[in-house]
């Protein structure tokens, strides 16, 4: 357990400390989100490439941002945000970015199951954070959720017209 430090910040200690370990869990999850999406920037082929390529670095800017409020948030309630490879390694629930993927669609369906499993986990937290009585932390949950859910869309509406 990281360490955590005083802060003048009313909230109990208790809630700061379960708030800290949930917007880890998360920041994880965002770093991986983050990598994947420049990872599908990069390697995407097909038809759709510059679409698909500026889009990825869209969602890519949107997840830095969501991963800076968590992370600071966390610091914020007097605890570590872990932001480090290791750390990122052992909690992401992503599941890997497969080397292979290289079609445009390949791309969108990885990417849609990666903010899909993100934006989950976001929901959950918004529902954790009002039990715990932080609707600061419950915000700023659900204006990530409002943001994975929009991204979702807009990666999404590249296969719709298919079926
Ligand atoms: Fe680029």
């Amino acid at each position: 357990m990281a360490r955590s430090f005083p802060t003048k910040n009313d909230l109990p200690a208790k809630t700061r400390s379960a708030m800290t370990g949930l917007l880890n869990d998360l920041l994880a999850s965002a770093i991986d989100l983050r990598l994947q999406t420049k990872q599908a920037h990069w390697n995407v082929k097909g038809p759709n490439f510059i679409a698909l390529h500026q889009l990825f670095d869209t969602v890519y800017t949107n997840t830095g941002l969501w991963m800076d409020d968590m992370a600071e948030r966390a610091v914020q309630l007097g605890g570590v945000a872990d932001g480090t490879l290791a750390g990122v390694r052992q909690r992401t629930k992503l599941k890997a970015y497969g080397l292979n993927t290289v079609s445009g669609d390949q791309h969108v369906a990885a990417i849609a199951s990666a903010l899909s499993t993100f934006g989950k986990m976001a929901r959950e937290a918004i529902d954790a954070a009002t039990k715990a009585n932080d609707a600061d932390t419950a915000d700023l949950f659900t204006g990530i959720s409002r943001g994975v859910d929009k991204d979702l869309w807009m990666v999404e509406a590249h296969l719709h017209a298919k079926r």
